[in-house]
């Protein structure tokens, strides 16, 4: 499975995962060494791993209701935006482009 991450200065890097990996995004962008800080473990409560969706399948463009929950809150969430650790790896996402967004 191969992604593309934009990260926050525009720079575009590859991603590669292993097929039948069980992780989420947030998870595979840490251990690729990006810096998100995930402060909650993934419960989607902080909104530290706040990811654009810019290329891929339709269903991966929108958020869940706990996901909108918290991106509403943001000041610059996107109708694109997902928290990426909401975001199953799975087969289908191969080509998939994100953007790394915030920080905050
Ligand atoms: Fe906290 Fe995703 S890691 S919302």
């Amino acid at each position: 499975i191969n992604l593309t991450i934009v990260d926050r200065d525009g720079g575009r890097m590859p991603v590669e995962i292993p097929e039948g990996i069980n992780l989420s995004l947030m998870e595979v962008l840490k251990a690729s060494g990006y810096d998100i800080l995930a402060t909650c473990g993934g419960m989607a409560l902080c909104a530290t791993c706040h990811v654009q969706v810019i290329e891929g399948p339709e269903q991966y463009f929108n958020a869940s209701d706990a996901e909108l929950d918290i991106l509403d809150t943001l000041p610059y969430a996107e109708p694109a935006s997902r928290l990426a650790c909401q975001i199953r790896i799975s087969e289908d996402m191969d080509g998939m482009v994100f953007k790394l967004m915030g920080g905050e």
